[in-house]
């Protein structure tokens, strides 16, 4: 059922509602970062709509507008391509031939800069993806951290690299250098936090970077540019605007990319790998699509599985890849857990992002309802139920999460991500069916197991280990913390994402080696000695 936009509602605010700190003045974003220069722009502009949208008088409800960005073209891709590979020269230019230390003030400079806006870079989040106050703090404060800790764990890298080896009569010194030029591409659900698992360690290796700021999620990038060009040499971060077949698909037909660093859909992924035309020259570090599932064994304990899957299922309104997308249950319980899980989703507060304690709030993507709604429609048709009143009522950009059961193969909710608040659950008979749900999908990032059976959990975790990267025992999925790897088979992912490892990620090992012998000893002391190497050398970075 859906309540039209324009009808009664009295869930959005009228525009004197909106609390005095949460309002927010649009922004007409009229620049673009290119070679360290803030250029004016003065082309086309794409319009920025808010989650939120605002009723009138009459309780009609009217999009917000939030502000506007460029909407660049393939010329100023290519041109900021150019100040990439120039800043880049082959791997001669000023960053990529920085010492580790001196990166690191850069970075830390900036995280500097960039601790100056939290307050209008969390209010964007919050307006523009209608991710509640709490979590926009939590996504922006969560990224300043894991700054610190990249910064730390490069430290450790280098140190760990400091030094020589000798092995059958060899000597080796290695240590991880620069790739080239990065295209990063970030996702609308953490727009700051997960473009920024990729930009920091891409450009800390000594990279350079070319960011495309999501579609949705993009105004707060607007705060950002003065930062980048300011701790920054020119070139080291230049932005692209604009639609990703107008900016993005012509930069990866030129073969002058070197690593593609997308957190998105497999579908895209797919296709901007396939455009580039030495596929071999590519490193790709993806995040890609999930369906994790959760497994409620017959002894669970049903009220912590019902919290947990709660949160693991609604929070952020269902958008985040790591969110439980399906419920197995065993069918000794699967009613009793249906029912429960019924009442506790509906108790879940729905509101403005900014209002204490809520978790269900507008959905920023237009089109989201209707996708949702299908596939509630095509759940029904084929058998199954919302649970839960109200469950699927559209209200305006606002769906009322729903809890369908049972669902089956055949329904888009049963293997499709739907990405959305929307809660599939299905029962199953025995272990063997709950695994081959895992073992058939198209994706493989984590699952949640609830039970309490030595024997039976062990034999699962067993099973599933060579399925997906992460076993939670009695807890929901998520990515943190951070310092843990991150990571996907099949469709999900490609590469691995723990702060450590993402430095791997975007460098390689590079050495240099000599015979054991008088003459190459002394060569590399004498090196090392007079400091006319950054390569070869013992320093310590603290
Ligand atoms: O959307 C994918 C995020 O990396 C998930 O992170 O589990 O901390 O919400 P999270």
């Amino acid at each position: 059922m859906t309540i039209s936009p324009n009808a009664n509602t009295t869930i959005f605010p009228r525009d004197g509602d909106v609390p005095h700190d949460c309002r927010i003045e649009p922004l007409h974003q009229r620049t673009i970062l290119i070679d360290g220069d803030l250029e004016e722009w003065a082309g086309p502009v794409r319009a920025v709509h808010a989650a939120v949208s605002l009723a009138d008088e009459q309780g009609h409800l009217h999009p917000y507008e939030l502000g506007s960005v460029p909407d660049g073209g393939t010329s100023e891709a290519f041109r900021a391509l150019q100040a990439a590979e120039a800043a880049y020269d082959n791997g001669r230019g000023r960053w990529p031939s920085m010492l580790p230390s001196e990166r690191i003030a850069c970075v830390e400079d900036f995280a500097q800069r960039l601790l100056e806006k939290r307050g209008e870079i969390v209010k964007l989040i919050m307006w523009e993806i209608g991710k509640t106050l709490a979590d926009s703090e939590k996504e922006f404060d969560r990224t300043i951290v894991y700054i610190r800790d990249t910064v730390q764990a490069l430290k450790k890298l280098e140190n760990r690299s400091a030094t020589f080896e000798v092995v059958d009569g060899t000597i080796g010194h290695i240590r991880r250098v620069p790739l080239g030029v990065t295209l990063c591409l970030g996702p609308y659900n953490y727009p700051l936090n997960e473009t920024f698992t990729t930009l920091i360690p891409a450009l800390i290796m000594g990279n350079v970077v070319l960011l495309k700021p999501p579609t949705l999620g993009v105004l707060l990038y607007s705060h950002m540019l003065e930062a980048f060009s300011k701790a920054f040499p020119p070139g080291v971060v230049s932005t692209l605007y604009g639609q990703g077949a107008t900016v993005i698909t012509p930069l990866m037909q030129s073969g002058r990319v070197n690593v593609l660093a997308f957190i998105g859909s497999s579908n895209v992924a797919d296709q901007l790998k396939k455009a580039h035309p030495k596929s071999n020259r590519l490193r790709a570090v993806l995040g890609l699509d999930a369906k994790n599932a959760a497994i409620v064994l017959a002894d669970a304990d049903i009220d912590h599985a019902i919290k947990e899957c709660v949160s693991g299922a609604l929070s952020f309104n269902g958008q985040r890849c790591t969110a439980i997308k399906m419920i197995l249950v065993h069918r000794s319980i699967s009613d009793e857990f249906v029912q429960r899980l019924s009442v506790a989703v509906s108790q879940l507060k729905r509101g403005m992002p900014w209002v204490p304690g809520v978790v269900i709030t507008p959905l920023p993507d237009s089109g989201k309802c209707e996708y949702l709604s299908s596939c509630l429609d095509d759940a029904i048709d084929n058998g199954a139920k919302v649970m839960n009143t109200g469950g699927g009522v559209v209200e305006g950009t606002l769906f009322n999460p729903a809890v369908v059961y049972p669902v089956a193969e055949g329904m888009k909710l049963y293997r499709e991500e739907q990405f959305g608040p929307i809660v599939p659950v299905a029962p199953f008979d025995d272990i063997e069916g709950a695994l081959d749900y895992v073992v058939t999908s198209d994706f493989g990032q984590q699952v949640s197991i609830f039970g309490r059976e030595p024997g039976q959990i062990g034999q699962l975790v067993d099973a599933l280990a060579n399925q997906v990267c992460r076993i939670n025992l009695n807890s929901q999925c998520q990515r943190g913390p951070d310092s843990f790897p991150f990571a996907g088979r099949k469709d999900s992912a490609e590469g691995t994402l723990s702060v450590h490892d993402a430095l791997r990620a975007f460098s390689i090992r590079s050495m240099v080696s000599a015979k054991e012998n008088q003459g190459s000893t002394q060569l590399i002391q004498s090196i090392v000695a007079s400091n006319t190497s950054r390569f070869l050398r013992t320093t310590f970075t603290f």
